[in-house]
């Protein structure tokens, strides 16, 4: 095709289409049901995340939510730090096969420094949108029975103090709303008497808006869910209780905790919002969920991630994007970056070695002081050492003298008494 040709075939697409009756039944109006029963076949998967910490109740909720018991392990309060355990299980309903993924957050909130414990979860959930992206952009894709992994929901289990969130609650949501449909609940809330509920309802909600917090909002642009999930947004924070214990009320066997002053019924709407909540996670909601995270959430780390990667829509009437343009901007850039380093180094280098040579030469400076101060001591300690040898010579010649004078005193004293007897006996003879 010439490229006149070419102009003014993507001229006509741009045209508007034009309404055409049909002249009887075509069959396209069956698409939704092929849709339907391709994804039927296909299966579905959905990943949950619960976040809340040890013991308030994660699992026992997960349990009573898919009517059954999940492999658990219950964890202890020494960890480390946060660690993220994923588990998949295949369910079915009906014809409905679902590949469910229940993902704990486990040792939350048992650190004593809390700091950097919402990192593990981050990093987890960024890990499972690299993989997803990763898949994407292989050439060989195989997107349609890839198990994707991304985290549909995180449920936050909120403790049933009473009083306000901690910040550790506000913190994690925060790092996490932009990542992650968030779905705040209030775990164990038979814990906590009902007008006291409804005061820490608010307060929560007034604490998560007042932090910015952004917590998923059932839709409301669907109209046969609108009214319901308009209704249940009021409802939130979900104050949920768990049991898979059965108790006997009536003639009829139910989902209960059995106290000694009574039975709290975990699907009885009186009691706790267990039922608002399997209503707006499992049954109306789902799908959204689903949606959003890959819309929203996925969206965001894709373009993100993209961007950094150096790749840019174009704007406007500029030059369509070209992968080859993108990657020769993006290696020129690396290039004279890495340039910009090694010169940068060299520049340390040979500073280094001034600096170095500098010193260098002072410690030689100090060292030469040194040995001509020491030099001069020397000298002095020669002369010194000298002179005391004059004087020692000198006092020694002089005491040669005297003792020589003295010796000579001494013969000459002994001369005279050796001759003195002689002389008495020649007088005594006489
Ligand atoms: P880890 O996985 O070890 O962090 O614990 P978890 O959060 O999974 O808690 P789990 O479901 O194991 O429950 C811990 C204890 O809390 C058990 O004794 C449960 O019976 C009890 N529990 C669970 N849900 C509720 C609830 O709604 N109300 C009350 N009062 N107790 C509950
Ligand atoms: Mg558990």
């Amino acid at each position: 095709m010439a490229a006149t040709d070419l102009e003014r075939f993507s001229q006509n697409a741009e045209l508007e289409s034009r309404n055409l009756p049909l002249g009887g039944h075509v069959g396209f109006d069956s698409l939704p049901d092929q849709l339907v029963s391709k994804s039927v076949t296909q299966g579905f998967s959905f990943n949950i995340l619960c976040v809340g910490e040890t013991g308030i109740g994660k699992s026992t909720l997960m349990n009573t939510l898919f009517n059954t018991t999940f492999e658990t392990e219950e964890a202890s309060h020494h960890e480390e730090c946060v660690r993220l355990r994923p588990q998949t299980y295949s369910l079915q309903e009906s014809n409905v096969q679902l590949k469910l993924t229940v993902v704990d957050a486990v040792g939350f909130g048992d650190q004593i420094n809390k700091d950097e414990s919402y990192r593990p979860i981050v990093d987890y959930i960024d890990a499972q949108f690299e993989n997803y992206l990763q898949e994407e952009l292989k050439i060989r894709r195989s997107l349609f029975d890839y198990h994707d992994t991304r985290i549909h929901v995180c449920l936050y289990f909120i403790t049933p103090t009473g009083h306000s969130l901690k910040s550790l609650d506000l913190v994690t949501m925060k790092k996490l709303d932009s990542k992650v449909n968030i779905i705040p609940i209030i775990a164990k809330a038979d814990t906590i008497s009902k007008s006291e509920l409804h005061k820490f309802k608010i307060k929560i909600m007034g604490e998560l808006v007042s932090n910015g917090v952004q917590i998923y909002q059932f839709p409301t642009d669907d109209e046969a869910v609108a009214e319901i999930n308009a209704v249940m947004n009021a409802h939130l924070p979900f104050a949920v209780v768990g049991s898979t214990e059965e108790v006997k009320v009536g003639n009829k066997l139910v989902r209960a905790r059995q106290y000694p002053w009574g039975v709290v019924q975990v699907e009885n709407e009186n009691h706790c919002d267990f039922v608002k909540l399997r209503e707006m996670l499992i049954r109306v909601n789902m799908e959204d969920l689903r949606e959003q995270t890959h819309s929203r959430h996925y969206e965001l780390y894709r373009r993100c991630k993209l961007e950094e990667m150096g790749f840019q829509d174009s704007e406007g009437d500029s030059q369509p994007f070209s992968l080859q343009e993108t990657y020769e901007a993006k290696r020129k850039e690396f290039l004279s970056e890495l340039q910009r380093k090694e010169e940068e180094m060299r520049q340390m280098f040979v500073n280094k070695v001034k600096e170095t040579e500098l010193e260098l030469k002072e410690k030689e400076r100090e060292l030469h002081e040194k040995f001509e101060h020491l030099k001069r001591v020397h000298q002095e300690e020669k002369r010194r050492v000298e002179e005391k040898r004059q004087e020692l010579e000198e006092e020694t010649s002089a005491f040669t003298r005297r003792k020589a004078a003295v010796e000579a005193l001494q013969s000459q004293a002994f001369h005279a008494t050796s001759q003195q007897p002689l002389r008495k006996d020649k007088d005594k003879k006489n």
